[in-house]
């Protein structure tokens, strides 16, 4: 199991967490940021080394609803780090993953945020910020997420890889830290104390279920070949 983040810290306390509850799993540690292209170019370089195979990459590091930012390569901070930098990453280690004996899957964590913005193929950076809206930012980017597996599935599918993408539920993560309590009240997401609201509606899951989908989409046998 490579776990792989910006922040080795805490990517080492996921680690050690494994290792206390199966210690038979072998682990290693990727520094992957995946807002900076020469970052994401290091750490596939870094994957192409290891001798092991890849048989399952999971795409789902996100920003949600950020301030106008350009990364270091010109690209709006949602558009690179949600799309382009697992897109990156993804086709550099492309190679390795069609080697895999039993074939591969990737999968790209989406959301139902993707309903707010089509690709804006033509002005993915709004105008360099000047008609910037952060929750559309985020609704291309995850529909880029989308449009990414379509195209993974239907260009490589027959090579045996799988392609899927998805949407996880409402989990009480940290991917609404930039955006306010009043904003998440209006939404009607959260009560006064900033809890989340128990309307069965919204489906809430909890953190201990909130890799359900994605569990499902990378090892689940009944969904190879849809
Ligand atoms: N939570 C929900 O209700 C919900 C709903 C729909 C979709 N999703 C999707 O689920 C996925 C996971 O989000 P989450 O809810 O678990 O949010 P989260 O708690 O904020 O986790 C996001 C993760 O992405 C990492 N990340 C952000 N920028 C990065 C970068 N430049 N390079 C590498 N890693 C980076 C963060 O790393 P750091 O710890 O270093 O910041 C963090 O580990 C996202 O794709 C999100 O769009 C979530």
């Amino acid at each position: 199991m490579i776990l792989a983040g910006r922040n080795l810290t805490k990517v080492g306390q996921t680690q050690e967490t494994i290792k206390d509850d199966s210690p038979a799993v072998p682990t290693r540690l990727l520094e992957l940021d995946l807002g900076v292209q020469a970052d994401v170019r290091k750490a596939a370089d870094e994957v192409n080394g290891y001798e092991e195979e890849i048989d399952c990459l999971i795409n789902n590091a996100g920003i949600m609803a950020a301030p106008f930012r350009l990364n270091p390569d010109g690209i709006e901070s949602h558009f690179g780090t949600n799309h382009v930098g697992h897109f990156l990453f993804t086709n550099l280690i492309m190679k390795k993953l069609l080697a895999a004996k039993g074939g591969a899957r990737v999968i790209n964590v989406s959301s139902s945020g993707h309903r707010r913005e089509r690709t804006r193929f033509q002005d993915y950076n709004f105008e360099n910020g000047a008609s910037y809206d952060k929750w559309k930012a985020y609704g291309q980017s995850k529909t880029a997420n989308m449009l990414f597996s379509v195209a993974l599935a239907d260009r490589l599918g027959r090579s045996g890889l799988l392609s899927f993408s998805l949407y996880p539920g409402r989990i009480p993560t940290n991917i609404a830290q930039g955006v306010t309590r009043e904003e998440l009240k209006a939404l009607g997401w959260v009560d006064e104390d900033g809890k989340p609201i128990a309307n069965p509606a919204l489906k809430w899951k909890t953190l201990a279920t909130g890799p359900s989908t994605q569990i499902v989409a990378a090892f689940d046998p009944v969904i190879k070949g849809k």
